[in-house]
This record gives structure tokens, sequence and C-alpha cells, in this order.
């Protein structure tokens, strides 16, 4: 068949090596892509939120399956759309509907949706500027650090953490303001979580689900978990600490009734559900869902996939993932992002990139790159390339993925050192 992927980032050059490599794949499309994921399929020009445009597409290039590799296109309707529309309706959308994609595009509606399904989460409420005086008295109640959150999608900037109680009603008092604009009408405020933080991805056809490998991303831009939030700088799959014992809590206590809480309230929902998890000594919570997979979780996690991704998404679509097993790679994947100078900041595009030597069991994603006229290879973003490697341990994958890195070079590179020796610490 004929597939299409929405994307242009890392997350969607690992998919599409996936998908490219399966043999129910004829052709692949990425819109828009990278100068990676030209590698592995046809790059084309089209614009997710336009939806009728990609479903013209659709029916021109006789595609049988949209994968949606970010979550602004489903929380918009995208899946919907293709349900709606007469001549997409056969089309599998790999992605949940709107009203499933509010599990991220709305972090009330996500919370509320957990205390419904008795899912472990913070403690929380919910404000509005009408009620803001009751957001600084519930504020008082809690112990600091202050958690607050906009309800709605702000390009991954839109959560506080402030331990001083008059600064964080301040942000309340701005939030509601509109410091987010629309996204902080509302504000969620919640009780700080104090543990480690993982990531748990689920592939869903809305009844059943496949637990996929667990990672861990590095979000700050410095060593130590300094400075900038990123989109990512680095991660790992899987994480040590996330035990047999562990992973059984998380599937009892928060995957199974995540995906039965779905098929009771009716929410067509074939995608992935990555859940944001925080270890409390030893029990996990629910930090954040997202519909869809992280970046550059999926760097290391589709790496490690061994199964059909295609004959997954397929069973997905047609309610049959019960009949799925997946294979997983025991192997450990380190996945090193690089950046250019500035991340995440002001940074310049259009430095050429020297891809350097290969090397045996590790990948290379793209991020943000592109072909410039003389086909050289240049940056084209903020997160522009890394490297995955696979090995038996832990220590071996981060020397092979940060070796490979090193022979990568552009003007104003950079990356971090120190991706995945938290996880060395603790497994000493
Ligand atoms: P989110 O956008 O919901 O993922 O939040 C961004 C980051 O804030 C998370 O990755 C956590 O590191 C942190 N965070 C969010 N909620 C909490 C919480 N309740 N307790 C502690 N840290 C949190
Ligand atoms: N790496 C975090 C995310 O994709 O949201």
């Amino acid at each position: 068949m004929n597939i299409l992927l929405l994307g242009s980032g890392g997350r969607e050059h690992a998919i599409a090596v996936k998908i490219a490599q399966s043999v129910l794949c004829d052709r692949l499309f990425i819109a828009p892509g990278n100068a990676g994921t030209a590698q592995v399929g046809e790059n084309v020009k089209l614009d997710a939120s336009d939806f009728e445009s990609v479903g013209r597409f659709v029916i021109e290039h006789r595609v049988e399956m949209l994968v949606v590799g970010p979550e602004a296109p489903l929380v918009a309707g995208i899946a919907d759309y293709f349900a709606e529309t007469a001549s997409l309706k056969h089309v599998m959308v790999v992605g949940p509907s709107k009203q499933g994609a509010m599990l991220e595009g709305s972090k009330d509606y996500a919370k509320a949706f957990m205390m419904r399904h008795n899912i472990p989460t913070a403690r929380y409420q919910t404000f509005t500027r009408e009620t803001l005086k009751e957001g600084e008295a519930f504020l008082d109640t809690l112990q600091a650090p202050y958690v607050l959150k906009a309800d709605g999608l702000a390009a991954g900037k839109g959560v506080l953490i402030e331990s001083d109680l008059a600064t964080a009603k301040a942000h309340l008092g701005e939030m509601l303001g509109g410091k987010f604009g629309e996204a902080s009408a509302n504000v969620v405020i919640e009780e700080y979580l104090s543990g480690i933080e993982l990531s748990v991805f689920v592939l869903t056809d809305g009844s059943h689900y496949l637990l996929l490998p667990s990672a861990k991303d590095y979000k700050r831009i410095g060593e130590g978990d300094t400075g900038l939030n990123t989109g990512g700088m680095g991660s790992v799959s899987p994480v040590p600490f996330a035990d047999k014992e562990f992973m059984k809590k998380v599937e009892d206590r928060i995957v199974k009734p995540t995906v039965r809480g779905l098929r009771e309230e009716k929410i067509d929902y074939c995608g992935f559900i990555f859940v944001g998890l925080m270890n409390v000594a030893g029990d996990p919570y629910v930090i954040e869902y997202n519909v869809r997979m992280g970046d550059p979780e999926t760097e290391s996690v589709f790496p490690r996939i061994k199964s059909d991704v295609v004959e997954l998404f397929v069973n997905a679509a047609r309610g049959t993932l019960d009949r799925c097993t997946l294979s997983i790679d025991p192997r450990t994947a380190a996945c090193v992002m690089m950046v250019a100078g500035g991340y995440p900041e002001g940074y310049e595009k259009g430095k050429v990139i020297d891809l350097g030597v290969d090397a045996p069991d590790v990948q290379v994603f793209h991020c943000g790159t592109k072909k410039g006229e003389n086909d050289e290879l240049l940056t084209n973003g903020g997160r522009v390339i890394c490297t995955t490697a696979l090995a038996a341990t832990l220590p071996e994958a981060l020397l092979k993925s940060y070796d490979r890195a090193a022979t990568i070079r552009w003007d104003g590179k950079y990356n971090r050192r120190d991706i995945g020796q938290d996880l060395l610490k603790l497994m000493i």
C-alpha cells in the first residue's frame, strides 16, 4: 500500500525508516519531511493543517494509510476529517480523533479523564480569570514548588514551576491574563511530584493495546539538566529502573484504565499514547498524556521494534491489535541530539553539515535538515540531527552513539555530553 506520514522531525525519520522496511509498504510519502526522510521515501510539500490538500493528495496518490507524527493536526481533527469525508473514509488513520487528542490538547480534560478512571496523578484544580482568587487560595494550600500549567497547547512552554509562593501567584495572574494567549485562559494548578521522570508508549486501537518500550528524554539544554527547556537533547531506551515490577504497576494502574476509559467513553482512538510519568518512590504517577510518539524518544524506541510496524498499524486501524505481538530488540538504545549553536533561543540555519563516518549499529536520524542547491546537506532547524546506537549495555550504547556523533560536524554544532549519566549513577 501507499502510505503518507505527516511531520518533519527526527521522530518522523525514525518512523519512516521502519515503515519503509515493511513488506506491506509500496510507496512512502512524507509531508513535508526532511533530508533524512527523503532517503527512505518521497518528500512532498503539504501543509498538514490544510486537510483538504492532504485529502486531495491522498486520493491522487492512492494512499491507503495516513500516519500522523505531530499533535497539532490531531488536535485540529484530521482523523475526524478523514472519517467524515466520503472519499477518504476508507483510509486507515494512525492518530486519534479530535476528542481523543484532547488528552494532549487540554490539560484540564486530561486531568478530569484521569479522575474519572482513577488513574494516579498529582492532585489539582483548574482556574479561570473569574476564579483567580480561588486559585491563589488553592496555592496557599500547597507546598512549594508550585506547578502551573496552561490548559491548551503552548509549544511545550506552558508549564511553570516556581518555588516562591508570591511569584507563583503573580504567574497565575499573568497566565490567566493571556501570557500564553487562549492556551492559558484556563490554568491547571497541581501538586509537585518529586521523583524521576520516564515515558511509556502505547499503541492502541481503542480497545486493545501493545506496550512499547519505555524511554527517558533529556529536556534541558545544559548538562546536569540545567538551562532552558528544549524539544529534547537525547534519549535512552529502555529505562533501567523501569523493571518488570514497575512496568506492571504502570500497566495495571495507568495503561489498562486509560484504554478502558477511552472505550467506555466511546472515544475513537487508533494511535499512540505517550504517557509522561513520574516514578515517585516506586509508584508511577501520570504527569501528562501526549497523543503521539515523543521526539527524541522515538529515535531510541523505534529502532528497537523488530515487528513490522505497518502490520501493527493495519491491525490498530481495524481494531484487531489483540492479534499482534510485539518483538523488541533487547539491546539498549542511546540517542544523542545535536543542535544549532544558540538553540533553543535564536540560531542560524543553512550551515553545511559533514555527516562523518558511518559505524555499525548506529543510525543517524535527521531532524532539521534540508538539501541545498548543490545537493549539500544543510542545517534547517534548532535540533538538527541525532545518532542512535544499539548495544548490549547502556554504557556501550552511549559510547557508540557519542563516537558517531563526534564525527558529525558543522559550524556551531552543540550536544550535551551527559545523556544517560543519571541512569548510570542509579545503576551503581
Ligand atoms: P508537561 O508539559 O506537562 O510535560 O510538563 C513539563 C515538565 O514539567 C515535565 O516534563 C516535568 O518535568 C515537569 N512537571 C510537570 N508536572 C509536574 C508535577 N506535577 N510535578 C513535578 N514536575 C512536573
Ligand atoms: N520529548 C518530549 C516530547 O516529544 O514531547
